[in-house]
């Protein structure tokens, strides 16, 4: 099985077509996200059958938000099938609700702290207290872990801030917005090298466009799997 640290985000259009890329790319990948945008395209059926006959790791991007108990209903449910890791925003009390719904389950729940595509307007506008975004995403996290998180989703530029915390300690760190050398940054502003973000302290890193949109997605995965595995090559080409 190859190094679970990285994981890929298939966000391909439906589940044929994922399953189509997780044949591709055989045991180069053994984790994979499926999000919001995959599930009205058969994706909880993709993650079933990923996980029970290719023997997959599964992250099912859901950013659950809602009241206490329908997100612990919510979370119950989905513990019955056989996945790794589920993500619900990190307001505490969602992270109670579904530390609750996945018990007795090996589910691990992550925390959104602040979704990277805000800026701090749009915190204004969701009436979000005044502060720099790195200190509100520390102290989300932070609060999330305290109300049982097992990990948090940050951007890698936060992650060596949060792996700081004493209540991080034990915890998972995943990071989207990650880049190889050289890549396309495309929408995704503030990106770092696969190797970077596990040197700032996170334990996976999600990585979509670079290896599923890529006309040989193996052979971008083997070099994204490279570059993880010997830092000192790396150099990245940050966006202007
Ligand atoms: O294609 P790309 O590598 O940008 O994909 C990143 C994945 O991580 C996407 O599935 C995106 O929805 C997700 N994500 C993100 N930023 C966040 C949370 C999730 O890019 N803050």
């Amino acid at each position: 099985m190859s190094d679970n640290r990285l994981i890929l985000a298939l966000d391909v259009p439906n589940a044929l077509a994922g399953l189509e890329l997780a044949k591709t790319l055989g045991d180069t990948i053994s984790f994979y996200k499926i999000g919001l945008g995959m599930l009205t395209g058969g994706g909880l059926a993709l993650a079933n059958e990923l996980k029970a006959e290719f023997g997959k790791q599964i992250f099912l991007d859901m950013k659950l938000f809602d009241i206490g108990a329908t997100v612990e209903a919510a979370v119950r449910g989905l513990a019955q099938f056989d996945l790794d890791f589920l993500t619900v925003h990190g307001d505490p009390y969602v992270v109670e609700a579904a530390k609750q719904g996945a018990a007795g389950s090996d589910l691990k729940i992550l925390a959104v702290t602040i979704l990277t595509s805000l800026d701090r307007d749009d915190l204004d506008n969701a009436l979000i207290e005044a502060g720099d975004i790195p200190d509100l995403v520390a102290t989300r996290a932070g609060r999330a872990f305290d109300a049982g998180a097992d990990g948090v989703i940050s951007s890698p530029h936060e992650a060596a801030r949060i792996r700081a915390l004493p209540e991080a300690a034990g915890k998972l760190i995943v990071t989207p917005g990650v880049r190889p050398a050289g890549a396309d940054a495309g929408d995704q502003k503030r990106i770092m090298t696969p190797a970077q973000a596990v040197a700032q302290g996170a334990d996976h890193v999600v990585v979509g466009r670079p290896i599923w949109a890529n006309a040989d997605p193996k052979t971008a995965a083997q070099a994204i799997l490279s570059e993880m595995n010997n830092p000192q090559t790396v150099t990245l080409n940050t966006p202007a």
